[in-house]
């Protein structure tokens, strides 16, 4: 039997960093996907493939432990660098207790990624959300979407050690949201067009540490960051606000002061800032970092610029254009 499972990655407009302490953020689903097949083991091991990462391996179902493998599927003599970050979620995912049935044999599991890794869009959410849906049905296991985002969201905290359930809840649901952690995600209305580019860095962020160190940030001065944690919470409540009633200008406004909000966090680079200020001077209405920062992405909103913008991020990083997608998980 061949079960395959895909899910959105996600793009943060507002409100990264304030969300895992109880504010609101505004996140869009967007139209790159992590797809998972599952067919079952020609070992009674578990086979992993991620082709787009060269990574290669097997992972023992009785104590999950992880051998690297060359393409053709023996035991790499040579092991290097290999991409074990990613690996966790997967792992974490197929051994998630919260599922019903334990795994007890072999499976051939393919992961196909049009999100970059690290980069700040949520790839280890839809990689979690899209393995433990394809688990699921692999298990022929009834989970409602509450469920799987649930679980991702512990898989999540597991690995990572701290996470809000922002990017699994986006990953699953789709679209355009509004979301609070004690609330969930309620979608936004919206006529404005949202036309986004994302330029991203050659290094990835790396969103555990990144909030591990606001978090200290935060315990050393606390009467200032937390009138911080605030003004975003109020910059995410205007922004809502001017989605929904069409106003581009305000929007891009609140993302460029958004964006100096999380300098002040100390998760902005080098990088990111010169593809934040290139963008604007290219004609976006507003630019920032996207997710956690210390590498990764930015996003651009550019209404009638989109062209401009994506040629000039592209001249300096990598940058691609992305869409709203109203899919969350599929299987
Ligand atoms: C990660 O995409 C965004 C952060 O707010 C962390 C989280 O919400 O878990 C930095």
């Amino acid at each position: 039997m061949t079960v395959t499972a895909s899910a959105p990655g996600k793009a943060i407009l507002f409100g990264e960093h304030a969300v895992v302490y109880g504010k609101p953020a505004i996140a869009v689903a967007v139209d790159k996907r992590a797809r998972v097949t599952i067919n079952e083991g020609t070992t009674d091991h578990i086979q992993l493939k991620i082709p787009e990462l060269d990574v290669y391996a097997s992972i023992n179902i009785d104590n999950g432990s992880i051998t690297q493998l060359t393409i053709s599927g023996e035991v790499e003599e040579n092991p290097g660098t290999f991409d074990a970050g990613i690996m966790q979620y997967i792992k974490c995912a197929l051994f998630q207790g919260e599922l019903d049935s334990p795994l007890d044999h072999g499976l051939d599991i393919e992961v196909e990624l049009e999100i970059p890794i690290g980069g700040g869009l949520g790839s280890s959410a839809a990689i979690t959300v899209a393995t433990l849906a394809a688990r699921a049905r692999y298990q022929e296991q009834e989970l409602s979407l509450e469920n799987l985002a649930h679980i991702a969201h512990q898989v999540e905290l597991e690995v990572q050690g701290a996470a809000s359930p922002l990017d699994t809840t986006v990953s699953t649901h789709g679209g355009l949201v509004y979301f609070t952690p004690h609330r969930g995600a309620v979608n936004i209305k919206t006529a404005l067009e949202i036309p986004l580019v994302v330029g991203y860095t050659s290094q990835p962020g790396n969103t555990g540490i990144l909030v591990a160190e606001v978090r200290k940030l935060r315990q050393a001065h606390p009467t200032i960051i937390d009138p911080i944690l605030e003004v975003m919470e109020e910059i995410t409540n205007q922004a809502r606000e001017c989605i929904t009633r069409g106003d581009q200008k305000r929007v891009g406004e609140l993302m460029n002061i958004n964006q100096g909000l999380l300098d002040s966090l100390g998760v902005n680079t080098l990088e990111l800032s010169r593809l934040v200020y290139q963008a604007r001077l290219a004609g976006a209405a507003g630019s920032k970092i996207t997710g956690a920062g210390g590498g990764g992405s930015i996003i651009a909103y550019c209404p009638g610029k989109t062209r401009e913008v994506l040629e000039e991020l592209d001249s300096i990083e990598n940058a691609f254009q992305v869409g709203i997608s109203t899919r969350g998980v599929t299987w």
